[in-house]
């Protein structure tokens, strides 16, 4: 438990009877000298008290009896701030439900939704209600906002039946932790370049052309990468998103100077180019507002090729990845791109449905590589979040096998 050693657990434990496991996985903690701040839900003080918390983490035990003293504290801000992680367990078929809408009734709900933390969630139910749909849906719904699931286990509940819905074993717990801790610590090496969101390509000063993107892929990609323990910069173009505010962000407008911050952060292991890059610009800028009352025509030249440049620039990063937006022709298209861009793996996704891609909050991507024997490899429709991880997964692989 090497990477876990010292860190600092925030734990929630809300209302089921494995409540009292989580007793055990307090000690357990703290003999790795772990600090552990609890909040109690109502529910899970049904079931274990405040002074037995306490007793065995040494420290604070928070919950739902609002004081001046927590008011004055902001405790729903502080503690998910002081965390190094948050762990939900025991977690209740109720409080994934609210997680899963935002409901923030309570104090623990209210500290997961101001968190800027990796959320861990350890569901214990009866295996009825672990297999409900509405639960199902719940599930994969904080899997998309990056909360990471841990069990449940197989085997016979307090309750006498028997299935899926068992608390995880705290060493499995322990296990799962530390592993997270130990990724991220190696992947502090790594410093990563991610573009996002569309161009904007000015034709007077206040008039300009640019696309649809939304920016969602790349800021969940960078967020991912960022959550994984890389050094991240985010380079965007337009957009309504806000990135976490440790990931180095800059913000541009036309493609020349999207190419000019990608250059100034320089070298790098990975960049990956998901920006929707306007392919044209406006051969002459006008410097005025251009007059209703004249006739309009414009002339456009080629714009600057990022991803290409990039990718033949003397400080290439070792992986570079572009994306590719495709109406027709997918596949085809993508890997004559892989071929003409110069680039190490070319992610494609579809824009002509529209259920996914282009400011939507799903996609479904085929990953072509250029070094490798298969052909493609597909990530189904699913959340962008779920495809950022799927993704830096892989990136993860291939800059450890580099
Ligand atoms: O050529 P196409 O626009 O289809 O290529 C898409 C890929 O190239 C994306 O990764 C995009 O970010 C990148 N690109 C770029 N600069 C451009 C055009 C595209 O970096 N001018």
């Amino acid at each position: 438990m090497k990477f876990l050693e010292k860190k600092k657990i925030l734990l929630i434990i809300s209302g089921g009877i494995a409540a009292y496991k989580s007793l055990d996985l307090i000690r357990s903690l703290t003999k790795i000298q772990c600090e552990i701040k609890t909040i109690l839900t109502k529910g899970g003080s049904e079931f274990v008290t405040q002074l037995s918390i306490a007793s065995l983490s040494k420290n604070k035990v928070y919950s739902d009896i609002y004081s001046v003293e927590n008011e004055s504290e902001m405790d729903h801000i502080s503690l998910s701030r002081w965390a190094d992680l948050i762990l939900i367990a025991p977690a209740t078929a109720n409080i994934i439900a609210k997680m899963s809408q935002g409901i923030s009734d309570d104090l623990a709900t209210t500290v997961v939704q101001a968190s800027n933390k990796n959320i861990f969630v350890c569901p214990a139910m009866n295996v009825r209600m672990w297999e409900h749909s509405s639960n199902k849906q719940n599930i994969e719904k904080i899997k998309s906002y990056n909360y990471k699931i841990i069990g449940p286990f197989n085997g016979e509940m307090a309750c006498g039946e028997y299935g899926d819905g068992r608390m995880a074993d705290i060493n499995y717990i322990l296990n799962e932790l530390d592993n997270f801790f130990k990724s991220k610590s190696n992947n502090k090496k790594f410093k990563a370049v991610v573009t996002a969101g569309p161009t904007r390509e000015y034709i007077d000063p206040v008039r300009y052309i640019s696309n649809r993107s939304s920016g969602k892929q790349g800021y969940e990609i960078a967020k991912s990468l960022f959550n994984s323990g890389f050094e991240t910069t985010l380079i965007s173009g337009p957009s309504k998103l806000t990135p976490d505010p440790n990931i180095n962000f800059f913000k541009v407008n036309t493609a020349e100077e999207m190419y000019q911050k990608t250059i100034e952060n320089l070298p790098c292991d990975v960049a990956i180019f998901c920006a929707a890059v306007c392919d044209f610009k406006i051969k002459n800028l006008r410097e005025d507002k251009i007059k209703k009352n004249k006739d309009l025509n414009l002339d456009f030249e080629k714009n600057i090729d990022i991803l290409k440049l990039i990718s033949k620039n003397n400080n290439k990063p070792k992986l570079v990845i572009g994306f590719s937006a495709e109406t027709s022709n997918l596949h085809l298209n993508s890997k004559e791109k892989l071929q003409n861009k110069g680039c190490d793996w070319i992610i494609a996704n579809d824009v002509s449905k529209n259920d996914i891609g282009f400011d939507s909050d799903f996609n479904e991507v085929s990953i072509f590589y250029k070094d490798k024997n298969v052909e493609n490899e597909i990530i189904s429709k699913t959340y962008k979040s779920v495809v950022a991880d799927e993704i830096v997964k892989r990136v993860i692989n291939q800059l450890n096998l580099i």
